[in-house]
């Protein structure tokens, strides 16, 4: 996920191009820039850094009615300066802004450098300018040139270029979001609709595949073939002082909404699915060939993943163990040359993690870092990166970082179990059509989904039962961390049969029991929910409409039917939506729970 923006009109579009860029820094910020016409050709001012650092750092006053703007997130290349956007060819004829990912760009880029197109930056991006230049210098129109080099690109992007002279932004979007503004003869095109509502709250979402030409005297839409096609506007109801928020109250909910994309975007190009493979060419074929045993070490919510991932990989056929990190330094189990460590952080710099990350590092392990940020301490000191790619996650409870965590190390675990064990698993099929089914089933549920009123009917009880098994176990934890996080209620997450063996000493009617079913021996599952019901607190089932459980609960949060590997995920989903309107009844601050951070620096 990244911000961009461009602006076409009368004055200088600088001010608009760094407002828009601030409005939109919950999408990216750990680099921005930006490109003008400067009337004598294209000036580009772009750093690793917050927009912050890049006003400050911008001396020369800069002047250029048509300019494009981006804050990145980075997913190809650490955030540096070169790998900072806009990017341009060589001679700055071309700039170009984009958020996606270009699946094709190696293959691209070697042709384009062979034809003597010199690259300065590790981006993806990067293929996209010299690809309008070449098609530039092929002798096309800066219409045609554009057209012929988005025709080309494989994957996800919303992209904005300007050609050097030209009063003109070009415009196309393919799996990212592009939102045009209009506003008397002053034209933006932006990632989201806060960019600009400052200047114009009159505006038409691009569908995939529409392509724009932006000028100041209006906007001319078409589809990629280039006939006309007729995008009604629409005035936004929303004011400025919501920008990243969107329509919503939270950042929590928006990013519990964004799943679907995020998880689209962490899988693709990552599953072959033509040839039923996982494609994971962030590593080459065998690289985990000599992996004897994985330990993996985080904290918290990404634990959590963590374990779910052991599970996985340990139903792979891989010996694995899920260690709390800040517990690695007294009790971590020996480690040889064939142990792979894998740290798992969404910030990849909580301190924990890095701690025995280090520690792993001295002992003689192979090490590889899970996470969502690139550059972070931990993708830098790890042997090797694994991207998540969820976006910046704002909401210090996390959310889509934990489903996208969790369906990246369950790929991660059938990919080592491959290069170890040789054939991959006879249901390899059916769970990568399931993981790429993940989105839309998301989105169902999403639409569906009843834990507001659950969430109603239970929000004055006295504590709060997560019980599950098997892949139900980590999701029963992260169900009551969250809910505990945020609505200061007590909450504990148990494996199902745990239950009787202690804790239901605690159960009375005013504890209620979420049961998560995910297709592992639900019928035992089944059992220990009916043992608290029958001390009188409430079950709420989770699980997939038809299920035996929906009947003998009191309450159903449904899921769609799926894999076990993955059915826990989705009930995650409902559990954290459960968690928000809890918390929201209790009118508690979401996003910012007290006395936590969103990354923890010390031990
Ligand atoms: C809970 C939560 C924390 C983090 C933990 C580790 O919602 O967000 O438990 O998961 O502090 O943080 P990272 O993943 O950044 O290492």
């Amino acid at each position: 996920m990244c911000g961009i923006i461009g602006r076409v009109g009368d004055g200088n579009a600088i001010e608009p191009l760094l407002t828009g860029l601030e409005n939109l820094e919950y999408r990216g910020y750990d680099s921005a820039g930006i490109a003008v016409q400067n009337g004598s050709g294209i000036n580009v001012e772009k750093r690793s850094g917050k927009v912050q650092d890049l006003k400050e750092s911008i001396r020369d006053p800069l002047q250029g009615e048509v300019g494009i703007g981006h804050t990145r997130w980075s997913t190809h290349g650490p955030p540096t300066d070169a790998n900072a956007h806009p990017h341009t060819d060589e001679s700055e004829d071309v700039a170009v802004v984009h958020n996606g990912i270009i699946e094709n760009y190696a293959a691209l880029r070697e042709r384009l450098a062979a034809n003597g197109y010199e690259f300065t930056s590790d981006t993806d991006t990067e293929v996209i300018p010299h690809l309008v230049q070449y098609y530039l210098d092929a002798g096309f129109d800066s219409e045609t040139a554009f057209r012929q080099a988005i025709d080309e690109l494989e994957g996800s992007y919303a992209v904005t270029v300007m050609v050097s002279g030209e009063h003109v932004l070009y415009g196309a979007r393919r799996g990212s979001p592009l939102v045009v503004g209009m506003e008397d003869g002053e034209y933006f095109l932006a990632s989201d609709v806060p960019a600009f509502l400052e200047y114009t709250d009159n505006v038409v979402y691009l569908e995939d595949g529409d392509v724009v030409i932006v000028d100041e005297d209006g906007v001319e839409f078409t589809d990629c073939e280039g006939d006309p096609i007729t995008r009604t506007p629409e005035t936004v109801e929303w004011d400025p002082e919501q920008a990243g928020k969107g329509e919503y109250d939270h950042f929590m909910l928006k990013e519990i909404t964004e799943q679907p994309t995020s998880l689209a975007q962490a899988l693709e190009g990552r599953i072959d699915s033509a040839n039923g493979r996982i494609a994971l060419a962030d590593f080459e074929p065998g690289t985990f060939a000599d992996v004897d045993s994985v330990q993996f070490v985080a904290c918290g919510t990404s634990y959590h993943a963590a374990l779910y991932g052991s599970l996985v990989l340990n139903q792979a056929g891989i010996r694995s163990t899920a260690l709390l990190a800040n517990e690695y330094s007294v009790s971590a189990p020996p480690v040889d040359d064939d142990t792979l460590v894998i740290a798992v952080s969404q910030s990849g710099e909580t301190a924990d993690t890095l701690a025995a990350l280090r520690q792993a590092t001295a002992a003689g392990a192979d090490t590889l870092t899970v996470t969502n940020v690139v550059g972070s301490t931990a993708a830098r000191e790890a042997d090797d990166a694994l991207f998540i790619r969820a976006g910046p996650e704002i909401g210090v409870a996390a959310t889509k970082t934990f489903s996208s965590q969790a369906v990246m190390l369950t790929l991660l675990a059938q990919r080592i179990a491959a290069d170890r064990l040789g054939d991959p698993p006879a249901d390899l099929e059916a769970l990568l059509a399931e993981l790429e089914a993940m989105p839309g089933r998301i989105e169902r549920l999403l639409d569906e989904s009843t834990a507001r009123g659950i969430a109603d009917r239970y929000s004055d009880s006295e504590s709060y039962f997560f019980i599950g098994r098997g892949l139900g176990f980590p999701v029963a934890l992260e169900g009551a961390l969250k809910f505990k996080e945020i609505t200061y209620e007590h909450a504990e997450g148990f494996a199902s049969g745990e239950l009787k063996h202690g804790p239901l000493a605690l159960v009375t009617p005013e504890t209620p029991v979420f049961a998560i079913f995910t297709g592992q021996e639900d019928e035992k599952t089944l059992k220990n929910a009916e043992e608290a019901q029958t001390r009188g607190a409430p079950v709420i089932a989770v699980c997939p409409d038809g299920h035996p459980a929906v009947d003998a609960a009191d309450e159903h949060l449904a899921i769609p039917e799926t894999v076990p590997d993955l059915a826990g995920l989705l009930a995650n989903v409902q559990l954290q939506l459960v968690s928000y309107y809890a918390a929201d009844l209790l009118d508690r601050p979401i996003d910012k729970p007290r006395n936590l951070a969103k990354s923890v620096t010390v031990e």
